[in-house]
């Protein structure tokens, strides 16, 4: 394919991701997604290690760890692969082909991930996810069981002012006004779960905003909203 066909088969597509596939053509994701690296501490070097990618989506984080040296990369997605959410995988077929790519993929809901099926991995990406889950702790021991040493993940957060573990849960549409949001945890909670789960060492590798910086936020709307104060980003390494 030259590069008029790749441009044209790529204005085709709504992509999530943005991903530079050369030759000048980059896909015109919602999302600035090169931009997350440095707040998900994304690691340099990947040579030799296996990857698995949970909810890889379009796949840009597949292609990185594939292009920071990584021996396997598998991607795995269920809900927009198959057809039930806004994007879809021709992205993700398409990015592949352009890049040239051996990124495997398999369409898989997180609760069927199992190492008898797939094995075990050294590193796990797990970003942008944890929320759909109804059952956030089943789907973090499914995680741990596929994951040999280092887990990667990033989340929505809520309840940031209180201090214990907690975690919020959305019925219908309550956040962001997706259906397909269940649960976040605050901070204190998601390292209590990933202990539980069976890893060692969690760190916050990308803490939530201070609450000044979210409480400008919200007001810079006009109007003080709770939710949107009291709600952030984060994301975190574990090992096993
Ligand atoms: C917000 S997107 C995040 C995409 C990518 N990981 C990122 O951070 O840019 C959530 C992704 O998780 C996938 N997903 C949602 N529920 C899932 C489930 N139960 N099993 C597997 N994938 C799921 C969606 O299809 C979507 O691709």
């Amino acid at each position: 394919m030259n590069r008029e066909e790749l441009r044209k088969e790529v204005e085709k597509i709504r992509w999530f991701h943005r991903i530079d596939l050369g030759g000048g053509v980059v896909t015109p994701g919602l999302d600035d997604t090169r931009a997350k690296l440095k707040r998900l501490r994304f690691p340099d070097d990947f040579t030799g290690r296996t990857v698995l990618d949970i909810g890889a989506w379009d796949g840009f984080f597949s292609f990185e760890a594939e292009r920071r040296g990584a021996g396997r990369v598998l991607a795995v997605d269920s809900y927009c692969w198959t057809g039930g959410g806004w994007g879809k995988k021709a992205g993700f077929n398409l990015a592949r082909q352009a890049l040239n790519s051996k990124v495997e993929d398999l369409e898989s809901e997180v609760l069927d991930l199992a190492p008898e099926k797939i094995g075990a991995f050294d590193v796990v990406f797990f970003f942008g996810v944890l929320y759909h889950m109804r059952h956030p702790l089943l789907a973090l021991e499914k995680i741990a069981a596929v994951t040999k040493h280092h887990l990667i993940l990033e989340t929505k957060v809520d309840l940031l002012w209180w201090k214990t573990p907690a975690m919020a849960f959305y019925l219908g549409d309550e956040l962001n006004g997706d259906p397909t949001n269940w649960w976040a945890p605050n901070v204190p909670g998601l390292c209590d779960m990933l202990r539980a789960v069976g890893f060692k060492r969690v760190e916050v590798v990308g803490a939530p905003r201070p609450w000044y910086v979210r409480l400008a936020d919200t007001i810079a709307g006009g109007r003080f909203s709770r939710e949107k104060f009291q709600r952030d980003r984060v994301a975190v390494h574990a090992w096993k």
